[in-house]
């Protein structure tokens, strides 16, 4: 039997030595290995040997059978990494095959707006804060000077969420929750949804976007609130633009002001252009000084500080810097309209 043994163990290395593939090495293995394989045959003749020998067969046959596991093991190892190699070889990147052209968008326009409003603002110094789309009553109005039964809240139709909770209707509510955590001098700009019910149309929409500014400091006044004003529309519209200043009305500021830009498209030389209706300015923000009774409500002294303040809807301003007539093409999400702001 000894030399049965070993006889297994050449005959295995000689076949293992040929075996070109996967499937030969598993026709081996069944052959030396398997339920019918030489080895387990080998084993079921052990009853028939005198106990003395049956042992050290026994040990022999279990040497063999783990040396052959060892050896159809090690063949298996070097098929798979042959495998993984020739893979490996054959998978390369070709890295100068040209892409499939896909359909790239752009930043929305409105989105670029902000930014570049941003870029320029806080060079001057301006910080951003952003604050909440869903505001409280108090914010929103009562503390800009807006009381429950006043007609100026008329002027802003309102989402209540309940009756102290509003989806913000002006960015103006920023105001009052920055002078209330920060002390003078303040120099702040505030940018985000705001909400009103509104039919949508070309120059309306239920939610829009709004940038807002203030600045509180002892000596600041109309003159500053104007050259600012000024400042931001020459340089998101062009050098050449015009302002035009009007009286308006704002509970929150006094006096109050709405200012108008020379129309882009024409210039302010009108003689038939649609963007301007022939009027040769557009109206772009209203602004004014902060009226004393908010820097009071927000425990600023009044008799020491002065404040400007300034609210610009920046679909508005994107509209005529680009000139895009009608304000559903921003929400429309065409690839063709926005591929032009890559
Ligand atoms: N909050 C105003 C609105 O939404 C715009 C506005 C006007 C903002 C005057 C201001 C301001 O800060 O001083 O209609």
């Amino acid at each position: 039997m000894e030399k049965d043994i070993k006889d297994i163990l050449t005959k295995a290395k000689e076949q293992l030595s040929k075996v070109q593939n996967k499937l030969e090495l598993q026709q081996a293995n069944a052959k030396f290995l398997g339920k019918n394989g030489l080895v387990l045959e080998k084993m079921k003749e052990l009853k028939d040997l005198p106990p003395e020998k049956k042992k050290s067969m026994g040990q022999g046959l279990n040497e063999l059978k783990q040396e052959l596991t060892a050896l159809f093991e090690d063949k298996f190892n070097q098929f798979e990494k042959a495998a993984m190699d020739e893979a490996l070889a054959n998978e390369k990147v070709d890295v100068t095959i040209p892409v499939k052209p896909t359909l790239w968008g752009g930043m929305h326009p409105v989105e670029k707006m902000k930014q570049e409003l941003i870029e320029y603002l806080v060079s001057q110094g301006f910080s951003l804060h952003t604050g909440y789309d869903i505001e409280s009553d108090y914010y929103c109005f009562e503390a800009l000077n807006i009381p429950k039964d006043h007609p100026a809240r008329e002027m802003q139709d309102t989402f209540y969420i309940d009756k102290e909770t509003v989806l913000r209707t002006q960015t103006s509510s920023m105001q009052i929750r920055v002078m209330e955590t920060q002390t003078p001098p303040i120099r702040m700009i505030s940018m985000g949804n705001v909400y009103r019910i509104d039919e949508i149309d070309a120059t309306h929409s239920p939610m829009f976007s709004q940038l807002e500014i203030l600045v509180v400091d002892k000596n600041v006044s109309m003159a500053d609130c104007i050259g600012t004003i000024e400042g931001i529309l020459k340089h998101i519209l062009g050098e050449k633009t015009k302002i035009r200043v009007r009286p308006s009305f704002f509970p929150f500021t006094e006096p109050s002001i709405e200012v108008d830009a020379s129309c882009p498209k024409c210039g302010g030389k009108c003689g038939g252009c649609s963007m301007c209706k022939d009027t040769g300015f557009v109206e772009m923000l209203g602004a004014g000084m902060v009226n004393p009774k908010v820097l009071e409500n927000c425990n600023v002294d009044s008799k020491v500080y002065r404040g400007f303040a300034a609210g610009f809807g920046l679909e508005r301003l994107t509209m005529m810097k680009y000139g895009i007539s009608d304000m559903r093409d921003l929400y429309e999400n065409d690839i063709n309209l926005l591929k032009q702001f890559r």
